[in-house]
């Protein structure tokens, strides 16, 4: 998920945001945390009980993969990275026993430990089958329990607070006349400390070597595999990916880079390589008002609290919306939380709207709640949205995911991408919204001016060309098997037509749609028909034809599908026809 990473982190509590995975506030401790200084790391993969149900391992890699000499690991020389893996429901010796899939939540800079603590059970489940899977998720180079991380403030929260607020300034990005150029500027000095800072760690962090870094625990998890199960080496240990949002960069950057490691590769919310690598994330907001409207359109039907006696149709809810961010633009509110006072500015709602609409299906009531309250002059759910008090600020485990997020993607990107003058700045922030003239506020901007002062390059990178060969059976060299894209038919940040400009570059592979508004086809709805095409592809590497459409078993505003086949609260009459997916 993109936006995970952002701080402020995400709109919690009042819009009920529940950060689509792990319904509790990301911000704050888990009550079960495990003592992860207590493993020690090693080359080989040890796990340990953990977390009630998972096993947990810190598998040593090398910082620099570019070194062609294997050294000895020590602290110095690797990374521990933090591993989260739910066990398969049979042993590994069972015949049903499909392997391991590995996850990526997206970001960058997404935890992935986190994500497997809160979405590896239902994703075992969606999988389960005929063949059953072990869920192996871990937090990436520089990400919260993995080590080293990459914190610009090394953990000196009151000072990362400064820079948050500073940032955050009191007009909106693109009227002011200095929006722009003041977080032009604030992102040039922050460039500079988080380069000096963190100047031992940051050579080493781009997606190639996240990719270099999945090899090595495919190996470790084969290795484990043989000593326990004592079988003999057959294959060359290929990955399983299941990979949401920049997981899709990750997914098709293994590819590419390794296609004869390449198991089964399902990556779902696409990123256009070429946009991102580029460093310009011009193609992200494309659908972004369609899933509002579509959010409008839901909300209408529903008779959500948005909608007046009076309105004949939806756009009138749109058009009032419209109004009173034109209004709220012209008239900032002053505000205060606890011991934080701020200006609330209409792109603190826009920046709430977009985030929202990552998953409508969850944050629909909350986000017409929110629209209706301030509308109506009541500023509290939005203020209580965007400020986080310092309470929750000094209790957070992971507040370094945006300098992750800006590191990797500054990596990944052509140099120039630090080096754009203030004009460039500009001209990007007009063009993202004239994209989503509702929707683009702060939060899509900022990711790209972040980059700004940035000078330091990857060791260890991987530059193209995004392609695999076809996939043959009797060709050890080539992948097992095409890979999968996934998409929700209105995505607000990784719009469909990414995932078909993609699917054109890896022969044989397919785009599924799903009939869902929301970011990423698994966290936009729940879907029976998703499930099926997701089990035949990991069971057996076949994908469906191109297009292929589901249906999606929840609606916003409504609830989900019961196993009678009818929505909650939907007219019993209406019957569907059980959704059967064709594969081909
Ligand atoms: C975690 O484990 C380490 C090493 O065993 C130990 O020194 C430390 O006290 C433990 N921390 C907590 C909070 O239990
Ligand atoms: C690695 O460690 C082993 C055992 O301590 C030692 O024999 C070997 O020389 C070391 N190799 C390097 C490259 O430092
Ligand atoms: C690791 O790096 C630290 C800080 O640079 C240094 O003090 C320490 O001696 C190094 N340890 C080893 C084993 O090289
Ligand atoms: C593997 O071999 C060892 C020793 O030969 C034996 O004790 C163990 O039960 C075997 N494990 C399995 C899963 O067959
Ligand atoms: C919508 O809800 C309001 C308030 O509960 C109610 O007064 C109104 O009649 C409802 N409108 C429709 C069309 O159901
Ligand atoms: C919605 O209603 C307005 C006036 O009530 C009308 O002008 C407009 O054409 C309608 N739009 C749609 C999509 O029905
Ligand atoms: C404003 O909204 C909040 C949250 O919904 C509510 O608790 C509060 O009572 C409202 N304030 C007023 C003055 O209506
Ligand atoms: C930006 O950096 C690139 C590569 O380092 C360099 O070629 C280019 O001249 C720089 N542009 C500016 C405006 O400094
Ligand atoms: C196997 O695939 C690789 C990669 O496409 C190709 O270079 C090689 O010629 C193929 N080998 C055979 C025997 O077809
Ligand atoms: C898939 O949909 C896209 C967009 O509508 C279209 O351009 C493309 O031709 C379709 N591909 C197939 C094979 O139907
Ligand atoms: C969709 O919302 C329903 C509640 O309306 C919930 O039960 C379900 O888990 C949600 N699914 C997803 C993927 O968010
Ligand atoms: C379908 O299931 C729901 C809840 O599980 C139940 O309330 C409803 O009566 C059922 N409808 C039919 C037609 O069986």
């Amino acid at each position: 998920m993109l936006l995970q990473t952002l701080l402020p982190l995400a709109p919690l509590g009042a819009l009920a945001y529940s950060s689509l995975q792990t319904q509790t506030n990301p911000l704050s401790k888990r009550d079960d945390e495990f003592n992860w200084t207590s493993i020690h790391p090693t080359p080989d993969l040890q796990y340990h009980d953990c977390y009630t149900t998972f096993k947990c391992a810190r598998l040593q890699v090398p910082l620099d993969w570019s070194l062609d000499a294997p050294t000895n690991l020590t602290t110095n020389t690797s990374f521990a990275i933090a591993i989260v893996t739910l066990p398969a429901t049979v042993p590994a010796t069972d015949p049903s026993f499909g392997g391991t899939i590995v996850t990526n939540p997206g970001g960058p800079g997404g935890s992935g430990t986190d994500f497997g603590l809160s979405s590896s059970t239902r994703l075992q489940q969606i999988l389960e089958g005929e063949k059953h899977y072990e869920i192996l998720s871990f937090d990436p180079r520089g990400v919260y329990r993995t080590t080293p991380t990459l914190d610009c403030y090394e953990g000196d929260v009151a000072t990362r607070l400064v820079e948050i607020l500073q940032t955050r300034g009191v007009g909106r990005i693109g009227e002011e006349p200095d929006g722009v150029r003041d977080r032009y500027l604030m992102a040039q000095a922050a460039s500079r400390l988080c380069e000096e800072v963190t100047a031992n760690v940051l050579p080493h962090i781009s997606t190639a070597s996240v990719a270099r870094d999945m090899v090595e625990i495919v190996d470790r998890v084969e290795e484990l595999r043989r000593t326990e199960t004592n079988r003999t080496a057959t294959e060359v240990p290929r990955l399983n990916l299941l990979g949401i949002s920049y997981g899709s960069a990750l997914g098709m950057t293994f590819s590419a880079m390794f296609p004869e490691r390449v198991g089964k590769v399902m990556i779902d919310g696409i990123l256009d390589i070429d946009d991102y690598t580029s460093g310009e994330w011009r193609k992200n907001l494309d659908d972004a008002e369609a899933v509002l409207d579509d959010f409008y359109q839901n909300c209408f039907d529903a008779n959500c609290t948005l909608r007046n006696p009076s309105d004949s149709n939806w756009t009138a809810i749109r058009d009032r919306v419209s109004a009173f961010l034109t209004e709220f633009e012209r008239n900032p509110v002053p505000a205060f939380r606890n011991k934080q006072p701020t200006v609330l500015t209409s792109d603190d709602m826009r920046d709430q709207m977009l985030l929202a609409l990552y998953g409508p299906n969850v944050t629909s009531e909350g986000l017409a709640q929110t629209l209706s309250d301030t509308i109506e002059g009541n500023y509290t759910t939005l203020a209580t949205a965007v400020l986080i008090s310092d309470d929750e600020l000094l209790a957070s485990p992971y507040l370094w995911s945006r300098d992750v997020r800006t590191a990797v993607g500054f990596a990944d990107a052509v140099p120039e991408a630090g080096n754009k003058t203030l004009e460039q700045r500009q001209a990007d922030v007009q063009f993202l919204t004239e994209q989503a003239p509702t929707l683009a506020g702060t939060l899509w901007p900022d990711i790209t001016i972040a980059m700004s002062g940035r000078t330091v390059r990857p060791r260890y990178s991987f530059t193209g060309p995004y392609t695999v060969p076809v996939a043959d059976p009797h060709n050890a060299s080539t992948p097992a098997a095409p890979l999968l894209f996934l998409s929700a038919r209105l995505d607000p940040v990784t719009p469909l037509r990414n995932a078909q400009a993609m699917a054109e570059r890896f022969p044989g592979s397919s785009v599924m749609i799903q009939e869902s508004a929301g970011h990423s086809a698994l966290f936009s709805s729940d879907s029976e028909c998703t499930n099926a095409v997701l089990r035949e592809f990991f069971g057996t590497g076949k994908v469906p034809e191109m297009n292929f459409s589901c249906e999606a078993d929840c609606k916003p505003f409504v609830g989900c599908k019961t196993a009678n086949g009818t929505f909650v609260g939907e007219d019993l009459q209406v019957r569907r026809e059980p959704f059967l997916p064709r594969m081909i």
